[in-house]
């Protein structure tokens, strides 16, 4: 009888156990599949209080129904623990889910990024606005150009010093890359006679590389010819676009200069609005940025393409849209033009 006192005894024990083990890892259960593992350890075909049933024969048959009592009490128990806790944890999915995937109303939308005019372009259209309600009509040319467009009708043979200054890329020995828009005055002046009043904007190439100059850059070229035209209309026009472009304040200085196409020639500054004139990097300490060059059309030109140069007089300009730009924003280096980063062009985002 004692052993059997003590059998029994044991038996609960070894029951509590089990049961104390299992309802302490359910509540510990972080997960469906750590709830299954405490199922299959306790209530599974090798689980502990699967193998005291299986065993329940083996006991002495009169504590085999309080045992076999007590056993099931457990098994209830466990599997009411394990189904609430398997309903709280299928609760908690669906909730992170709704969280997840809810569609809130109140939150800000996704905005869309909008593109902007590249800051060259924004000056541009500036440069030729101004222009035109000066009278100007937009006309444009090819960038691949002929040599005989590009140098020849300009007053510059092959062999001409002038050449060296706008070395470029060339196709075939007549063809190239035009090193100015000066070209699409001769081919305007074969097709129209005068009276012309034009500018040219476009892209030119050249052997150029550091912080002021560019291997490609973008010029708008200027040409008005009719009766009676002086450098003074020149001035003028210059003037008014350049207190059009930059405000009242700005200083223009006209500097005498050399083209082979026009005569005389200028080359025009503009104060350096990055140091006030005082000299820095971008000026090359000398407090002037040469933004065009200019001058009264060489009557050779009008010869050349069939122009009564007795009759006729013009003025033509060629000014760098690069370095226009650079006086206007401030902008010290011609490579952020073309660096493409967007921390420097969001900086001219118009919308
Ligand atoms: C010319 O290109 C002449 N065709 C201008 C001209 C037209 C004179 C009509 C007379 C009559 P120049 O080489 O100086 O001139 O260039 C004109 C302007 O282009 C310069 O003042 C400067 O603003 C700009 N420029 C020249 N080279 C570069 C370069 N590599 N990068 C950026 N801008 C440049
Ligand atoms: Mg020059």
């Amino acid at each position: 009888m004692e052993g059997e006192k003590l059998d029994q005894a044991s038996v609960l024990t070894q029951l509590r156990a089990i049961e104390a083990e299992a309802l302490q890892a359910i509540e510990a259960a972080e997960s469906l599949e750590a709830l299954e593992e405490v199922k299959v350890r306790t209530l599974g075909r090798k689980g502990a209080l699967t193998g005291v049933l299986r065993n329940l024969g083996d006991l002495p048959s009169e504590i085999r129904p309080e045992i076999g009592r007590f056993a099931n009490l457990v098994k209830g128990t466990l599997e009411h623990a394990l189904a609430e806790c398997r309903k709280a944890l299928e609760e908690r999915l669906v909730q992170a889910l709704l969280v997840k995937e809810r569609l809130d109303p109140t939150l800000p939308g996704h905005s869309p990024t909008f593109g902007s005019l590249h800051p060259l372009t924004q000056v541009l259209d500036e440069i030729l606005e101004i222009f035109q309600h000066l009278g100007f009509k937009v006309v444009e040319g090819p960038e691949v150009e002929l040599d005989y467009y590009n140098f020849e009708a300009l007053n510059m043979p092959k062999d001409h010093p002038a050449r060296d200054m706008q070395d470029t890329f060339y196709v075939t020995d007549e063809v190239l890359l035009r090193t100015h828009t000066s070209p699409v005055q001769i081919r305007v002046m074969e097709l129209k006679a005068p009276p012309i009043q034009i500018v040219v904007p476009g892209k030119v190439y050249r052997r150029d590389a550091d912080i002021s100059h560019s291997p490609m850059f973008h010029q708008v070229e200027g040409l008005l010819v009719d009766e009676g035209v002086t450098f003074a209309d020149l001035k003028g026009t210059l003037q008014v676009f350049a207190e059009r472009l930059f405000g009242k304040q700005v200083r223009l200085r006209f500097r005498p200069s050399f083209f082979p196409f026009t005569e005389p020639s200028a080359e025009v500054d503009v104060l350096c609005i990055i140091c006030g004139g005082t000299g820095c990097r971008v000026c090359k300490g000398s407090g002037w940025l040469e933004i065009l060059g200019a001058g009264m059309v060489d009557p050779d030109l009008f010869k050349r393409v069939g122009y009564d140069a007795e009759r006729y007089t013009g003025f033509a300009f060629g000014m760098g849209v690069e370095r226009i730009t650079m006086l206007k924003f401030g902008i010290d280096d011609i490579r952020l033009f073309f660096d493409n980063d967007l921390r420097f062009l969001k900086q001219f985002q118009t919308l």
